[in-house]
């Protein structure tokens, strides 16, 4: 019976758009409702090509879309079924929501110094529900879920997606299943994922031998695989491109730039952008870039050897990426060597005429520390995104007075021994390791806990040695 349900729903999503393999030389297309995580034909990585149900001229859009704001349905108060018009569900379908999205965009003023630059905004989508950005393509990702029929949803993950499958797979009643790179993941996201009651199966193994394992089990006729190579994902996560430029005034930032690990949020922000551009509602696209932590850089590699080619561009997109076969980085979020949405991001980053970039371990911590000064604090992963756009103003890339907003993808306490270790001065990539050979990473605004007499004089003595130092 659900299954007769289920294909009901389906063949009016057939309505909406179709699944096409992005190989130029294929784009073969299949039915909304088919579950394939790769083209069939080519096994190149797949993409929705959604239409508009009711077209709208941008005008009309935008004050659509405004009104939706003060709506007091269920589905408009979510931040990626506000944009229901461009997603590849039908009116019908059902729909799974913790209230996603609606996240906040920040000034951050000692971030822009920190950069060289006039200002910096900086999108905290560590403001949702699990705390990540994972969970507006969570949203749409478990909604097709229900819709296909699946009884488990399964996904390897670093940590933030699998907290955030397990949320959105409980919420739609779905059993999940997470693979994780056993030790490598921060308690904080292993918590939360058993927290929501997920089945957590530690590999021994980094993050590409599970999204291995994860492919593996796709062909299970029982088992939804939830990591970005799933189309459906990057569709809702296309939403925030949406919300951004609803938060510009629909003027487009010169720049936007976001970290890089498997590259599903740069692709879905790339996609977001240029439907955006295609619907007449921004006039250009922002220049995207992409920022990896340098022992986990593999696309931003092999950039470095585009970028000194003039006339590269999307043809000339190779056919295999290089892997990095031991990423290392404490930003654990993206310790990733095989990123499975490179060619989409790269492609999105090319378009727009962006940048791929790698930091080091000590400007991640650094910028993440500032990030932390403005108030605002993220986790490492997120930092990347200032060290990064520091990089690109120093290297002329992005200019003084340019609008930079900077992606935050996770929040602060995700990670919080990291922060702890950062400002003790004891935070080291062999941390734990016998033979220490790594240098430790010292942090330049370091504000370790002091211990102090439990007397007043003690603690006024502290505060005025703090202030002499501030002045
Ligand atoms: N920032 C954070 C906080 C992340 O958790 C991730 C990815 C990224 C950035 C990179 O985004 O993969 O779309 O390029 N985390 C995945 C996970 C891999 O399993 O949670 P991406």
């Amino acid at each position: 019976m659900a299954e007769k349900v289920a294909h009901a729903h389906a063949a009016k999503e057939t309505e909406k758009g179709v699944q096409r393999c992005i190989n130029r030389a294929c784009r073969a297309t299949f039915g909304l409702r088919e579950r394939i995580y790769a083209c069939p034909r080519c096994g190149e990585t797949l993409e929705i090509d959604c239409r508009l149900v009711r077209p709208h001229d941008p005008s009309a859009l935008r004050k659509y879309w405004a009104a939706k704001r003060t709506s007091k349905l269920p589905r408009d108060a979510s931040g990626v079924w506000r944009y229901h018009d461009v997603l590849p569900f039908s009116e019908t379908a059902p729909f799974v929501t913790l209230f996603e999205g609606n996240t906040p965009l920040f000034h951050a003023p000692l971030s822009a110094k920190y950069c060289g630059l006039s200002d910096l905004r900086l999108k905290h989508q560590g403001y949702n529900p699990t705390g990540s950005f994972k969970d507006t393509g969570m949203a749409a990702a478990m909604t097709q879920a229900l819709i296909s029929g699946a009884r488990t949803a399964v996904c390897a993950s670093t940590g933030n997606t699998a907290a955030s499958l397990a949320a959105y797979a409980s919420r739609a009643e779905l059993q999940s299943a997470i693979l994780l790179p056993r030790g490598q993941v921060s308690p904080a996201k292993l918590a939360q994922s058993l927290d929501y009651g997920a089945l957590v199966l530690e590999i021994d193994g980094n993050f590409d031998a599970c999204m291995r394992l994860v492919r593996e089990l796709g062909d299970d006729p029982s088992i939804y695989v939830a990591n970005s190579i799933n189309p459906f994902r990057i569709e809702g996560q296309k939403t925030v491109a949406y919300e951004l430029m609803e938060q510009c005034l629909w003027q487009a930032p010169d720049h936007v730039v976001v970290p890089g690990g498997n590259m599903g949020n740069s692709t879905a922000l790339g996609k977001g952008f240029q439907e955006l551009l295609d619907l007449g509602l921004i006039k250009r696209l922002p220049k995207l870039s992409v920022i990896q932590a340098e022992g986990a850089a593999p696309l931003a590699h092999l950039f470095a050897s585009l970028d000194h080619d003039p006339s590269a561009d999307e043809e000339r997109i190779p056919e295999k990426l290089t892997p990095v076969e031991n990423p290392q980085t404490l930003a654990t979020a993206i310790k990733i060597g095989a990123p499975v949405s490179w060619k989409k991001a790269l492609r999105a980053v090319l378009r727009s005429g962006g940048k791929i970039i790698a930091v080091s371990e000590q400007e991640i911590a650094d910028a993440k520390a500032t990030i932390g000064r403005d108030s605002i604090g993220c986790e490492p992963a997120s930092a990347t995104t200032v060290a990064g756009i520091k990089r690109l103003a120093a290297a002329g890339h992005i200019r003084h007075k340019e609008d930079v907003v900077a992606v935050l993808t996770g929040h602060a306490l995700k990670d919080p021994d990291y922060m702890i270790n950062y400002h003790r001065g004891t935070l080291s990539l062999d941390s734990g390791a016998k033979d220490r050979t790594a240098p430790p990473i010292l942090g330049a605004f370091r504000n370790a806990p002091e211990r102090v007499a439990a007397t007043k004089a003690a603690i006024l003595e502290s505060l005025e040695r703090r202030r002499s130092l501030s002045d």
